[in-house]
């Protein structure tokens, strides 16, 4: 059974391009696989420490040396590991902040990026055959050509980031200069088609 990952990063909810974008994508993609299975993974409602002593800990020594305060720790990252294992499609819908990625959605980032888990020891991503779209909603313009396109440090940081798990099969949807105010209508208008095809493909 064909199963989509969603994972989505805005605190602006009803507001919010990138929410919007991604539900559509949802829409789509549950249409195209009337069999599929769907995750949400909110991550402005998911208990998401930063990495710590006690998870460095559980990352680099075996379950039975563990502490509890470890093997707490390395839970958190273990359960997302599995959830995102189980996914054959990635949608993350994110916004851009100063140039770059939400803390929430690095702090996500640094749970799954696993030596042993997610890639090898000698630097070999294992998370291979997965397919990931990423939804990068932002104010500026960063697309081809734009005077600022280099500012826009979140794409390759993300293709680079999941390349190193095994996930090379990335689409990036740059939904900028949506002038979404406070709706997000204006940028399910501007960019619907696009998120509609990348959901069909
Ligand atoms: C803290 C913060 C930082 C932002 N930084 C940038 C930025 O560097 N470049 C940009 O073009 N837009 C930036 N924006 C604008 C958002 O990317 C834009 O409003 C986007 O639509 C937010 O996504 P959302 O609608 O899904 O919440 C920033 C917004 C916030 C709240």
């Amino acid at each position: 059974m064909p199963t989509l990952l969603a994972i989505t990063v805005s605190p602006r909810y009803e507001h919010s391009t990138s929410r919007k974008l991604t539900e559509l994508f949802v829409e789509k993609w549950r249409s195209g696989h009337p069999d599929g299975q769907i995750s949400d993974r909110d991550l402005i409602k998911t208990h998401l420490p930063f990495v710590d002593a006690h998870w460095i800990g559980g990352a680099f020594t075996p379950p039975e040396q563990h502490s509890p305060e470890s093997a707490a720790a390395i839970k958190v990252s273990d359960d997302f590991v599995a959830e995102l294992k189980s996914a054959d499609h990635i949608v993350i819908g994110t916004p851009m902040y100063n140039f770059s990625l939400p803390a929430v959605l690095k702090a996500y980032i640094d749970h799954i990026v696993r030596v042993g888990v997610t890639v090898s020891s000698d630097n070999v991503g294992l998370l291979t055959g997965k397919k990931a779209t990423i939804i990068l909603a932002s104010g500026g313009n960063f697309s081809p050509g734009s005077p600022v396109e280099r500012f826009n440090r979140a794409s390759d940081y993300l293709r680079q980031v999941l390349a190193w798990i095994g996930i090379t099969d990335v689409e990036i949807i740059l939904a900028d200069r949506a002038r979404a105010g406070m709706t997000g209508e204006t940028a399910v208008e501007s960019f619907g088609e696009v998120v509609s095809l990348a959901a069909a493909a």
